[in-house]
Formats: C-alpha cells, structure tokens, sequence
C-alpha cells in the first residue's frame, strides 16, 4: 500500500535554485516538505530530511505558501518506527543508574524525548504557514538541533549496547501537540514554555546523577542539550510574546489562563532559574511559583 504523504516526497537537493530572470519560481512547498518529514518512521531518515529542509529554506529553494494554512491535517501520530511502544507514563519503570541497563532505560527516555521534539519542531513548520519565514527559520532550527541531540544519544545508547526502541516510552509530548495544533499562540504557550522549559530544570540534577556514576560522554552530550534548549525555549517565548502583542494580550495573564485551561503541569521548584530567565522567563514569573509551591508546603 502507498504512504497517504508519498505525493508531498520532494526531492529537495534536486529543487532549482531561484534566478530572479527566471519566471515566477514552482518552488516546492515548505508545508508539504515539512509534512513528509514529519510522517517519516525511521529515524536516521527523519534526521536527514529535517537537515536537508533547514537547508533548502535557508537557500530558497522552498516557498513559503499561506494557502497551505487551508490544507492542514490533525495528525494523532507522526511518524515514528513500530518500537519503542508507548504506554502510560506510569506503566515505564524506574532502574538505578548504579547497572548499565538502568543508565541505558534512562538514556532512552531522554532519547525519546528529542524524538519528538523533532516531530513537534517539524509541525510548527508544517501547521503554521501563514506565519513569517523567521518563524520557519527558527523551528527549521531546532527541529535540527533536536535531530543532532537524537542522535547524540542514541550514539551513547549503541555504545552501552542498546538502541532506540529497546525500552518502553509514553506519548505526552506529541499529546499536548495535538491539543494545541489549532493555535500558534496556544502551541508557544503550552510546548515550549510548559513542557520544554521543564526540561531546563531536569537536566542539571541528571547530569550531577551521570557525574556520579563517571559517564563523562553522556554528560558531555547533556551539556550540549543543556545549551541549544535554552534557545529553544527562548524562540517559543519570544513568538508566544509578539503573538500576544499582535492580539493585544497580557502575556503572563495570557500564559496563566492557557496553562489553567490545558491543565498544564506547573513548574516544580527548584526551577533552573538561569536558564528560564534566559529563555524570557520573567523574575515576576518565577517568583509567582516559587510563592505557591511555599504556600503548599
Ligand atoms: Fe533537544
């Protein structure tokens, strides 16, 4: 049976290059482009295909067309291979760091993260034509930071032999994706500044976790996660703001009300509060949770 996506396979490097002599350019669509990339199901494929559309946007060898805004789907699952099996994040279990397989289960979580952070990156580019190039430049971005920490990674799982897809993994972040696929403004709200700003204050305590069990090449990858995330977070909190200004919202009531309405998770103290502040966190912001988390406590 034919992929439902094979008629959007473009083949980008063969694209012709813009000469403004020419007639009106058939670039082919960065949507579409995006949605094959998307629907890929094995990995070093995606990989590929997401440098190769950074490239290729970058070089204007894709259009940029509003109209595709018209023809987006609702995609319940992006492409991804058969393993790992998803299951309820309670259902994953929790090994020690202290024997290989249990470092290894850990790994594959943070592997499986980055899997998705692909796929999320890639649908902003996909689900959101109607907004700017810089837009697009900057998911195209990290969709190929995300593809690099991937396969960082899974290079460390290989060296402890393993590979992705040897343990069990849940779906919550491609979840939120779908919850939020409506609003561009409501996506920056609740992936970047909710979800994967707690990744910013989880990684520090497992990097000092690694260090103590001497993995000085995870921890040398986690560095590098660790620093491109920042931006990450930082590209979603910037686009949440000029959203907001362009709609006139108040940003932190706007960013109160999204999380309240999604159900989203709050931050846990002690948050990562370099990096959030960074990212464009507010001091108010923090501060905020910092005073209801005392409160419970
Ligand atoms: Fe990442």
């Amino acid at each position: 049976m034919s992929k439902p996506y094979a008629q959007y396979t473009i083949a980008l490097t063969t694209a012709p290059l813009y000469n403004s002599a020419m007639h009106a350019p058939s670039h082919p669509s960065l949507s579409r482009s995006a949605f094959a990339a998307l629907m890929e199901t094995e990995p070093t494929q995606k990989c590929l295909a997401t440098q190769t559309l950074r490239h290729a946007f970058a070089n204007g060898q894709l259009a940029r067309n509003a109209e595709d805004a018209q023809h987006v789907v609702a995609i319940s699952q992006p492409g991804r291979p058969n393993k790992p099996a998803l299951v309820e994040p309670r259902q994953v279990p929790r090994r020690s760091l202290g024997a290989i397989e249990g470092r290894a289960a850990l790994i594959h979580a943070l592997c499986h993260i980055e899997f998705n952070a692909i796929n999320l990156a890639l649908d902003c580019c996909y689900r959101f034509p109607q907004l700017p190039d810089e837009f697009h430049q900057g998911w195209l971005q990290v969709a190929d930071e995300e593809a690099l920490h991937f396969r960082l990674l899974r290079g460390r799982l290989n060296d402890l032999g393993f590979d992705y897809g040897d343990f069990l993994a849940h779906d919550g972040l491609w979840q939120m994706a779908v919850k939020t696929a409506h609003d561009p403004l409501v996506r920056m709200a609740l992936v970047p500044r909710v979800l994967e700003a707690r990744g910013l204050d989880a990684t520090p305590p497992i990097i000092e976790k690694l260090k103590k069990h001497d993995d000085a090449e995870t921890v040398a990858v986690l560095e590098i996660i660790e620093r491109d995330e920042v931006g990450h977070v930082r590209l979603g909190d910037t686009w949440f703001r000029r959203l907001c200004a362009e709609r006139g919202l108040h940003v932190e009531e706007t960013f109160a009300e999204l999380s309240a309405a999604f159900d989203a998770p709050r931050p846990i103290p002690p948050m990562n509060r370099k990096a959030r502040l960074a990212a464009g966190f507010t001091e108010q912001e923090l501060a905020q949770w910092e005073h209801a988390e005392a409160k419970k406590s």
